[in-house]
């Protein structure tokens, strides 16, 4: 399982702090959610910011675009160090377009919202890297888990079959809930408030790696 804590969650007048214990307490990404208030009603983190945590670890950037227009926008955060960008199938008109020029500079996910169809994937499926389920409503951090997305991420793995595609799932994600991902077929579990709001990174880290 790969652990991808998301840094919403993390205190932000120390980040650069913060990215470094989740890397020494056993993660395997970081997950960076970048919302523009449109999108999602909340805005977060820009490329700057991206760039600039770049230098604390080596671990792969998953980078969460939570955006509209994603074509305009998706560059600057290649260049400042992005290795996967996932883009929202909801938020562009052109995804296909969209799926193949990212893949030119790094590796490329689609995000589906909790109300859209995994149907809404299938003809692009062959050019992805990564599916991305949302199991909240995408915009804030520390939401509840939605328990009837467990079988949507059981039907993704069953579309992806033998494809090499990580099929990731991001919100709510716990302890709890992560045995019932990981048999589902889930292999990059992302996780904010449980990690960032935990006593010990470390331990939170190794209950969600099973
Ligand atoms: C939600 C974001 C998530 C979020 C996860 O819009 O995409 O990555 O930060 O946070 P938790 O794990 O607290 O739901
Ligand atoms: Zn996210």
């Amino acid at each position: 399982m790969i652990v991808a804590p998301s840094i919403l969650s993390a205190d932000f007048s120390r980040l650069g702090e913060e990215i470094k214990k989740v890397a020494e307490a056993g993660a395997d990404w970081i997950h960076i959610d970048v919302m523009d208030g449109n999108f999602v009603p909340n805005i977060t983190i820009g490329s700057c910011v991206v760039r600039s945590i770049r230098k604390d670890v080596d671990l792969p950037f998953d980078v969460h675009l939570m955006i509209e227009k994603p074509e305009k926008h998706f560059m600057y955060f290649v260049d400042a160090g992005a290795d996967f960008i996932t883009v929202h199938v909801e938020a562009t008109k052109s995804l296909y377009r969209l799926v193949k020029e990212i893949s030119k500079h790094c590796k490329v996910g689609v995000a589906l919202n909790p109300a859209t169809p995994l149907c809404s994937i299938e003809n692009i499926i062959d050019e992805i890297d990564l599916l991305l389920i949302m199991t909240v409503e995408p915009g804030f951090g520390g939401q509840k888990f939605i328990e009837s997305m467990v079988k949507k991420v059981e039907k993704a793995k069953e579309m992806i079959g033998r494809r090499k595609i990580y099929l990731s799932v991001d919100g709510g994600v716990n302890d709890k809930n992560a045995p019932l991902l990981k048999k589902a077929g889930a292999n990059v579990l992302v996780a904010g408030s449980y990690i960032f709001c935990s006593k010990s990174y470390e331990e939170a880290i190794k209950k969600l790696k099973i």
